[in-house]
């Protein structure tokens, strides 16, 4: 995820993209930059790191006067956070930013490279400047150069490209990730990713739909889409800087949640290619020498490498355990180097993590991170990296992490099946077509939330909380719990339907919440009888399933499915929902709860 701006005006140029910029941080922050273009010279500046480094660079850099200028904070998906990879990219003529990924890069930049086209970053995004350049050569004029670039473009895109061809146009296009235009009465024309950068400088905005495209020229806006011209909509824009920050929603951990079907079809972009899962990131491991699997996390982390561990076994047949990072530590645990050592970690930060990485490390071990910020020092330290692409998570307790860390341990377990020929064709077919449909599983249904809301009020007291699953789904009832737990202050476990009758059934009474996770796809029936053995002891029932239940005090119906794994991802989004429900009915800080902090970087 990353942020982008830009600005037609005859105003200092530099202030307002610096400030849209800082208002857009927190879609990324690894490298930023800037160009402006003016009386027919562009002039263009990067920074790696936070947004005050390039914001030192252009000090004293002045752009009034008519012109036109773009801004981009990075969140690096392809190519290191470096300066030469920080946007914008540039060809002979014209610049361009951009949020998203081109999925069809590789096969674009094998065109351009045979025409001589020198690369000068590693990113898919430098690839759109250049094409756009040679169309220009081909076609001859700049807006039909434009419009067969977009064309050619697959993936997620906000894009922003000026030319010294047409030194007064911005522009546009908008696939899948967000992108808005705002004019106002002095006929200066603002782009951003999100309102807030807008807020106090117009009063109206367009929100662009998904294949959008388009060019502005002073306050003339053209707006196309599949060469077709399209109605402006405006729509009138908030004047609370905070709401707009949070995209209207109460608090980021809510806005997380809802964006979790965005962020993971980002995970999942360009990594399912010809009915095969590509990680291009692991194309040095080789798996002929590994015959096990062992992953240590924290946390969140580590209920995500918990539900890795079914997928490893049952899909890929290779044998995986799963530990706590800050346990191993100090258990003197004996290292196989031919075990594939895996980290998970949102942060890249988590102290006892890193610890555990190192320990891996210096066995001898072939070490991998999936983690959500390149550079941190977990990336730094394993071997190889999957980056899982959520975007800046600002809400404490994790969501949308969580999510990509799941979808992309799935799409490892079945490259690993692949790589090593465990995997049947037919499961490796249902298992990709069942992936590929979980953005649209994540889209929260709003009657659902609705429902959560108003029950949320029967379940702020209580002695405590037990969110039961099976297989799968015991991880996904610790996430549940865990969820809970760190926002409303209530006491809750995740524990595995099955062992209850071991022990925690003594504390079945009206005043315990059972929250059953009962999918259809896996172990219905024992799920069942679990349940059945809590409801004649009186505790409170609330089940989630696509199946009624006659014992359940509360219901919260979930969508008939094929794939378990679109289950447990409708089952998530409700026990995030849930925890967040609870916790502001009881009017605690969801996205700083008490004595906790984002990133854990001691022991
Ligand atoms: C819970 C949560 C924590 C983290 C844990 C590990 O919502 O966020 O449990 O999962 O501190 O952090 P990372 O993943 O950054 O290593």
């Amino acid at each position: 995820m990353c942020g982008i701006v830009g600005y037609i005006g005859t105003k200092e140029k530099r202030n307002f993209l610096i400030n849209g910029l800082k208002e857009l941080e927190y879609r990324g922050y690894d490298s930023a930059g800037i160009a402006v273009l003016k009386e027919g010279e562009i002039t263009a500046f990067k920074a790696t790191g936070k947004l005050s480094n390039l914001s030192h660079k252009v000090e004293h850099f002045s752009s009034s006067g008519f012109g036109v200028g773009i801004g981009h904070t990075r969140w690096a998906t392809h190519g290191k956070p470096t300066e030469a990879n920080a946007h914008p990219h540039w060809g002979q003529y014209s610049y361009i930013i951009h949020n998203g990924i081109i999925e069809n890069y590789k096969e674009i930049k094998d065109e351009l490279l045979k025409d001589g086209v020198k690369f000068l970053s590693q990113t898919d995004t430098e690839v759109a400047v250049h094409l756009f350049e040679k169309n220009v050569k081909e076609v001859g004029d700049c807006f039909k150069a434009f419009e067969k670039t977009i064309a050619s473009l697959q993936g997620a895109y906000a894009i922003l490209l000026i030319t010294k061809k047409e030194p007064d146009v911005i522009f546009f296009a908008k696939n899948a990730v967000p992108l808005l235009l705002g004019t106002n009465a002095e006929g200066e024309v603002y782009f951003s990713s999100s309102d807030a950068p807008l807020v106090g400088l117009v009063n109206e905005v367009v929100y662009l739909e998904d294949g959008e495209y388009g060019w502005a020229k002073d306050k003339e806006i053209t707006l196309l889409k599949e060469f077709k011209s399209q109605h402006l909509d405006f729509k009138t824009l908030t004047h609370d800087k905070i709401s707009a920050q949070k995209d209207g929603f109460r608090y980021f951990m809510e806005k997380e949640i809802y964006e979790q079907s965005l962020v993971v079809a980002e995970t999942l972009m360009g990594r399912i290619k010809d009915n095969s899962v590509v990680l291009d990131e692991l194309s040095h491991l080789d798996l002929s020498s590994i015959d096990a699997i062992k992953i240590c996390a924290c946390g969140t982390s580590y209920h995500a490498a918990l539900s890795a561990s079914y997928m490893f076994e049952r899909l890929a047949k290779i044998r995986c355990n799963v530990e706590i990072a800050s346990e191993f530590r100090y258990k003197e645990p004996l290292l196989d180097p031919k075990t594939l050592f895996i980290v998970i970690s949102q942060s890249g930060e988590t102290a006892d993590t890193l610890e555990a990485l190192k320990m891996a490390k210096q066995s001898g071990m072939s070490t991998l991170a999936i983690c959500n910020v390149d550079n941190s020092s977990i990336v730094r330290t394993a071997d190889m990296t999957i980056l899982t692409r959520a975007g800046i998570e600002k809400g404490v307790a994790s969501t949308k992490a969580f999510a990509t860390q799941v979808v992309t341990l799935w799409l490892l377990s079945l490259f690993v099946g692949e790589a090593k020929g465990t995997i049947e064709e037919s499961i490796l077919q249902r298992e990709i077509a069942a992936l590929l449909h979980i953005p649209l599983v994540l889209k929260v249904n709003e009657s659902v939330h609705e429902k959560i809301r108003r029950l949320s009020k029967r379940y702020l007291h209580g002695h405590g909380f037990f969110f039961i699953g099976r297989d799968l789904f015991y991880p996904l009832a610790l996430e549940g719990a865990l969820k809970l737990k760190e926002i409303s202050y209530l006491h809750a476990e995740g524990y595995p339907a099955g062992e209850m009758k071991h022990g925690p059934i003594a504390l079945a009474d009206s005043e315990l919440f059972t929250i059953a996770l009962m999918p259809k796809n896996l172990l219905y029936d024992k799920m069942k009888s679990n349940v059945e053995e809590l409801g004649a002891r009186d505790s409170t029932l609330l089940i989630i399933s696509p199946e009624p239940f006659e014992l359940a005090d509360d219901f919260i119906k979930t969508t008939p499915q094929t794939h378990m794994m679109s289950e447990f991802f409708e089952m998530m989004i409700i026990t995030q929902l849930l925890a967040l429900e609870i916790s502001i009915r009881l009017g605690n800080d969801v996205d700083m709860p008490r004595n906790l902090a984002k990133s854990v970087t001691v022991e």
